[in-house]
Protein backbone atom coordinates (compact mmCIF):
# COMPACT_ATOMS: atom_id res chain seq x y z
CA UNK A 1 0.00 0.00 0.00
CA UNK A 2 1.09 3.48 -0.94
CA UNK A 3 1.55 6.41 2.03
CA UNK A 4 1.89 9.75 1.11
CA UNK A 5 4.24 10.38 4.29
CA UNK A 6 6.65 7.84 2.42
CA UNK A 7 7.60 11.14 0.12
CA UNK A 8 10.50 12.52 1.98
CA UNK A 9 12.18 15.58 -0.33
CA UNK A 10 14.76 17.69 0.49
CA UNK A 11 13.34 20.14 -2.05
CA UNK A 12 10.36 21.55 -3.45
CA UNK A 13 10.82 20.22 -6.75
CA UNK A 14 12.15 16.47 -5.63
CA UNK A 15 8.66 16.88 -4.17
CA UNK A 16 7.12 17.33 -7.51
CA UNK A 17 9.11 14.86 -9.33
CA UNK A 18 8.71 12.02 -6.61
CA UNK A 19 4.40 12.81 -6.59
CA UNK A 20 4.74 12.53 -10.48
CA UNK A 21 6.47 8.92 -10.26
CA UNK A 22 3.92 8.12 -7.41
CA UNK A 23 1.06 9.53 -9.58
CA UNK A 24 2.55 7.36 -12.73
CA UNK A 25 2.71 4.05 -10.36
CA UNK A 26 -0.67 4.74 -9.20
CA UNK A 27 -2.29 5.09 -12.50
CA UNK A 28 -0.27 3.25 -15.40
CA UNK A 29 -2.44 0.28 -15.62
CA UNK A 30 -5.44 2.09 -14.11
CA UNK A 31 -8.49 3.13 -17.20
CA UNK A 32 -11.02 4.47 -15.17
CA UNK A 33 -10.51 8.33 -15.21
CA UNK A 34 -12.80 8.89 -12.02
CA UNK A 35 -10.53 6.55 -10.06
CA UNK A 36 -7.26 8.30 -11.25
CA UNK A 37 -8.25 11.68 -10.40
CA UNK A 38 -9.52 10.41 -7.12
CA UNK A 39 -6.14 9.31 -6.70
CA UNK A 40 -4.52 12.39 -8.15
CA UNK A 41 -6.89 14.71 -6.07
CA UNK A 42 -5.55 12.45 -3.05
CA UNK A 43 -1.83 12.22 -3.91
CA UNK A 44 -1.53 15.92 -3.93
CA UNK A 45 -3.71 17.03 -0.99
CA UNK A 46 -1.93 15.06 1.25
CA UNK A 47 1.75 15.20 0.19
CA UNK A 48 1.64 19.06 -1.09
CA UNK A 49 2.17 20.66 2.14
CA UNK A 50 -0.18 23.90 3.07
CA UNK A 51 -3.66 23.14 0.68
CA UNK A 52 -6.87 23.35 1.86
CA UNK A 53 -8.23 22.07 -1.80
CA UNK A 54 -7.52 19.95 -4.69
CA UNK A 55 -9.35 18.57 -7.15
CA UNK A 56 -10.50 18.87 -10.66
CA UNK A 57 -13.46 20.61 -13.12
CA UNK A 58 -14.25 18.75 -16.20
CA UNK A 59 -15.78 20.25 -19.03
CA UNK A 60 -19.47 19.33 -19.96
CA UNK A 61 -21.79 20.69 -22.01
CA UNK A 62 -19.99 24.01 -22.09
CA UNK A 63 -19.13 24.77 -18.54
CA UNK A 64 -16.80 23.46 -15.73
CA UNK A 65 -18.62 20.61 -13.55
CA UNK A 66 -16.71 19.46 -10.11
CA UNK A 67 -15.33 16.28 -10.52
CA UNK A 68 -12.96 14.21 -7.81
CA UNK A 69 -11.39 16.69 -5.14
CA UNK A 70 -9.86 16.52 -1.46
CA UNK A 71 -10.93 19.07 1.21
CA UNK A 72 -14.37 20.74 1.66
CA UNK A 73 -17.67 20.63 -0.62
CA UNK A 74 -17.09 22.79 -3.36
CA UNK A 75 -19.63 25.18 -5.81
CA UNK A 76 -20.75 22.43 -8.23
CA UNK A 77 -20.89 24.01 -11.92
CA UNK A 78 -18.48 27.48 -13.34
CA UNK A 79 -19.27 28.82 -15.80
CA UNK A 80 -16.91 28.89 -18.65
CA UNK A 81 -14.83 32.26 -18.52
CA UNK A 82 -15.71 33.04 -14.51
CA UNK A 83 -13.69 32.80 -11.49
CA UNK A 84 -10.07 31.67 -11.50
CA UNK A 85 -10.99 28.12 -13.32
CA UNK A 86 -13.18 29.42 -15.65
CA UNK A 87 -10.39 31.86 -16.71
CA UNK A 88 -7.79 29.09 -16.67
CA UNK A 89 -10.32 27.03 -19.14
CA UNK A 90 -10.96 30.14 -21.54
CA UNK A 91 -7.57 30.98 -21.83
CA UNK A 92 -5.85 27.16 -22.00
CA UNK A 93 -3.52 28.81 -20.01
CA UNK A 94 -2.31 28.59 -16.14
CA UNK A 95 -3.99 30.85 -13.93
CA UNK A 96 -1.79 31.92 -10.31
CA UNK A 97 -3.24 34.15 -8.02
CA UNK A 98 -1.46 35.40 -5.09
CA UNK A 99 -4.49 36.77 -3.47
CA UNK A 100 -7.92 35.77 -4.10
CA UNK A 101 -9.67 38.68 -3.07
CA UNK A 102 -7.68 40.49 -5.62
CA UNK A 103 -8.86 38.34 -8.34
CA UNK A 104 -12.12 39.89 -10.27
CA UNK A 105 -14.69 37.49 -10.11
CA UNK A 106 -13.05 34.85 -7.97
CA UNK A 107 -15.54 32.23 -6.71
CA UNK A 108 -15.36 31.57 -2.72
CA UNK A 109 -16.02 27.83 -2.42
CA UNK A 110 -13.83 27.73 0.43
CA UNK A 111 -13.76 30.82 2.40
CA UNK A 112 -10.20 29.21 3.92
CA UNK A 113 -8.57 29.72 0.47
CA UNK A 114 -6.02 32.90 0.07
CA UNK A 115 -4.25 31.97 -3.04
CA UNK A 116 -5.07 29.51 -5.82
CA UNK A 117 -3.32 27.40 -8.85
CA UNK A 118 -5.37 26.05 -11.68
CA UNK A 119 -4.32 24.58 -14.98
CA UNK A 120 -6.06 23.70 -17.81
CA UNK A 121 -6.16 19.96 -18.79
CA UNK A 122 -5.57 19.57 -22.63
CA UNK A 123 -5.64 16.51 -25.27
CA UNK A 124 -2.80 16.67 -27.35
CA UNK A 125 -4.39 18.59 -29.90
CA UNK A 126 -4.88 21.47 -27.84
CA UNK A 127 -8.86 20.77 -26.59
CA UNK A 128 -9.76 21.38 -23.02
CA UNK A 129 -10.78 18.39 -20.86
CA UNK A 130 -11.22 20.17 -17.61
CA UNK A 131 -8.78 22.28 -14.82
CA UNK A 132 -6.72 20.32 -12.12
CA UNK A 133 -7.53 23.71 -9.19
CA UNK A 134 -4.91 23.66 -5.75
CA UNK A 135 -6.00 25.79 -3.34
CA UNK A 136 -4.14 27.58 -0.37
CA UNK A 137 -5.32 29.06 3.09
CA UNK A 138 -2.11 31.22 3.18
CA UNK A 139 -1.29 34.25 0.41
CA UNK A 140 1.07 33.84 -2.53
CA UNK A 141 1.53 29.98 -1.15
CA UNK A 142 2.46 29.38 -5.01
CA UNK A 143 5.57 29.66 -7.07
CA UNK A 144 7.03 29.04 -10.28
CA UNK A 145 8.49 25.88 -9.04
CA UNK A 146 4.73 25.04 -7.93
CA UNK A 147 3.41 25.89 -11.50
CA UNK A 148 6.26 23.48 -12.83
CA UNK A 149 5.99 20.64 -10.96
CA UNK A 150 1.70 20.86 -11.19
CA UNK A 151 2.17 21.07 -14.77
CA UNK A 152 4.03 18.23 -15.04
CA UNK A 153 0.52 16.44 -12.88
CA UNK A 154 -1.63 17.98 -15.09
CA UNK A 155 0.31 16.18 -17.94
CA UNK A 156 0.20 13.30 -16.59
CA UNK A 157 -3.77 13.36 -15.54
CA UNK A 158 -4.62 14.85 -19.55
CA UNK A 159 -3.04 12.08 -20.70
CA UNK A 160 -5.43 9.83 -18.88
CA UNK A 161 -8.83 11.57 -19.27
N1 LIG B 1 -12.06 29.49 -6.52
C1 LIG B 1 -12.40 28.83 -7.75
C2 LIG B 1 -13.62 27.97 -7.60
C3 LIG B 1 -13.34 26.57 -7.24
S1 LIG B 1 -12.92 26.35 -5.64
O1 LIG B 1 -11.72 27.10 -5.31
C4 LIG B 1 -12.73 24.76 -5.26
C5 LIG B 1 -12.60 29.85 -8.86
O2 LIG B 1 -12.59 31.05 -8.63
O3 LIG B 1 -12.76 29.42 -10.00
Amino acid sequence: MFATSDLQAASKPELYQQLATQLRALTDDETDPVANMANCAALIFNSVPRLNWAGFYLLKGGELVLGPFQGQPACVRIAFGRGVCGTAAESHALVRVDDVTKFPGHIACDSASRSEIVLPLLTKNSHLIGVLDVDSPELARFDAEDEAGLSIIAEIMAAKL
